[in-house]
């Protein structure tokens, strides 16, 4: 018998317990008793006394049962609820006695939170709170409780993590790699590469990057690619003029990887292109959502797309190979012929699993944020006519001013479009489409009086700076106007991070994004 209807029966019994004592005059099978006992003795067939006795000690005893049958209920009922509060209290503070007890002394300088439940911690509010119409409700439920430390303990994403909230702790995480190395969650690092930055040691990724970033940022970078970035953005917006409907985002994501993939790849042929795009749509999903690796989930579809594009990369990879060892010269000076020919201090060249694993990373990095800024600037753009029509006069303007000779824009213009560039500073702001990073410890460190443990992930939460109100009044609003006359003080802007990690792609996004609002203010209708 089940506990729902056990418990069910045994209130009955109370119910009618109560019934029967407060009211006997309504109990039917007692009125039909009484007018028995009345009939007998007017017809003269009397019972015994000793019948009637025997009657009443048998309702007695009858009354007497329903009373213990009560206490009992009272007393099973009082213990299931003091086991249930035993329970939840045990269960909630299981995971926080689990994991700091392991910490010796060092547990009582912890910074203020909890640990949440045993396996998901605070995932399941961190979930709730992203599912919902406030995000913010989540670190704000920390401030609330705990008050603005600006350093909480929790667990996230399957580690006892600290996370960081206000821009003095954000930063001094981010500059410092002597005590922070990259913390990304297990699942995170398969589906991007374990040979890519986010796995590599630290002086593997200064090499790396100072291969791979300079050609990707800088002016002479970027005068490069403007031209062809132009040309993609406008004969994009002319297919897009006689499609009729369609998915804004995905098609804005094609446009960015057309981009990045010219960058890294000098554009391989349209198959290629269209194949890694679709992988890396499916890759994307697996890396937001939860590591479930069984068939119909999201994280176990982007694994699969994982297999796929290092399998396109390979062949890729071994085409280029076979050509160098033919001594075939390429025309093609990309990124992935600066990363086949380099080599360390001793001689030594990257091989294939690295190369991929740093294409694929970059390649995903490279277009799936700066499609969704486009989209986003662009929306809120449409929401606002009036910063639309201040927008689009500055356009106008740059226009206006071009000699007669000067075909398509230059990069000296692009620098003029300064109210464009709060536009797009202020959708970064808003959109935070990177919202938390992730370091470990490397060694316990203290920070503003509490110390952070060896080995516990640190979580550089970059959205609750950018929404903070006492940095920016209003925080949900989009105003561009915000930025009129303001420079952000050390920490409080992060749309790229800070440090030795600061994005290496952030003038690139930043031009594709100008340059798709210039051709979208001046010709959309
Ligand atoms: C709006 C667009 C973009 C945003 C908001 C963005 C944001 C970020 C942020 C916050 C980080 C820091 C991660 C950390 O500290 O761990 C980062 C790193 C990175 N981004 Fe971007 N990014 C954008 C566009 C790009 C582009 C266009 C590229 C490609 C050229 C790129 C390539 C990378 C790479 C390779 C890293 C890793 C850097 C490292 O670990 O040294 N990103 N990005």
């Amino acid at each position: 018998m089940s506990w729902r209807v056990m418990l069910w029966r045994v209130s009955w019994k109370v119910m009618s317990w109560k019934v029967s004592e407060r009211m006997p005059e309504r109990e039917p099978w007692r009125v039909s008793e009484r007018m028995l006992e009345q009939k007998a003795g007017d017809t003269g067939e009397k019972e015994t006394g000793v019948e009637n006795r025997e009657k009443q000690r048998k309702r007695m005893k009858q009354e007497k049962q329903a009373q213990m049958e009560m206490g009992f209920f009272w007393l099973v009922l009082a213990a299931m609820m003091g086991g249930f509060a035993a329970l939840y209290g045990l269960l909630k503070k299981a995971n926080g006695w689990f994991y700091e007890s392991r910490l010796g002394d060092k547990q009582y300088s912890l910074p203020p939170g909890d640990l949440g439940w045993p396996l998901i911690g605070n995932m399941w509010s961190f979930l709730r709170a992203f599912k919902s119409t406030d995000p913010d409700s989540f670190i704000s439920g920390f401030v609330h409780r705990y008050g603005r430390t600006g350093i909480y303990k929790a667990f996230m994403f399957g580690s006892p993590s600290i996370m960081v909230t206000l821009p003095e702790t954000c930063r001094r995480v981010l500059m410092d790699d002597e005590q922070f190395v990259p913390g990304w969650p297990k699942a995170t690092c398969e589906l991007i590469g374990k040979k890519s930055f986010i796995g590599i040691s630290y002086e593997e990724h200064k090499r790396l990057r100072r291969i791979t970033a300079a050609p990707v940022n800088g002016h002479e970078a970027l005068s490069i690619y403007l031209g062809y970035i132009e040309e993609t953005v406008i004969s994009t917006l002319d297919k897009w003029s006689v499609m009729g409907s369609f998915e804004f985002l995905t098609e804005l994501r094609k446009l960015t990887f057309r981009i990045i993939m010219y960058i890294f790849l000098s554009s391989e042929g349209e198959e290629i292109m269209e194949a890694l795009e679709r992988e890396y749509t499916a890759l994307n999903y697996g890396i937001r959502a939860m590591a479930i690796n069984f068939p119909g989930f999201a994280y176990h579809k982007a694994l699969k797309a994982r297999k796929k594009l290092v399998a396109i990369l390979q062949s890729v990879v071994d085409q280029r190979r076979e050509m160098m060892k033919n001594n075939k010269s390429t025309t093609k000076k990309d990124m992935m012929n600066a990363l086949l020919e380099v080599e360390d201090e001793s001689g030594r060249k990257l091989d294939d699993e690295e190369i991929i694993d740093i294409l694929v990373m970059y390649l995903n990095a490279g277009h799936e944020s700066s499609g969704h800024i486009t989209m986003w600037a662009t929306v809120f753009l449409q929401e606002h006519p009036e910063f639309f029509r201040k927008a689009k006069a500055e356009q106008e303007e740059i226009i206006r001013n071009r000699p007669p000779t000067q075909k398509g824009l230059s990069l000296k213009e692009v620098k003029q479009m300064d109210y464009l560039s709060k536009v797009i500073d202020e959708t970064l702001r808003v959109v935070n489409i990177s919202l938390v990073v992730f370091r470990e410890a490397k060694t316990d460190v203290n920070m503003s009086g509490y110390t952070i443990p060896k080995g516990w992930k640190v979580l550089v939460w970059f959205r609750s700076v950018h929404t903070d109100p006492e940095i920016y009044p209003d925080p949900k609003e989009f105003n561009p106007s915000r930025w009129d006359d303001h420079t952000p003080k050390a920490g409080t802007y992060l749309p790229f991070g800070a440090g030795s990690r600061t994005c290496p792609g952030n003038d690139l996004a930043k031009l594709e994004i100008s340059i798709f609002l210039h051709y979208f203010l001046l010709n959309y209708q």
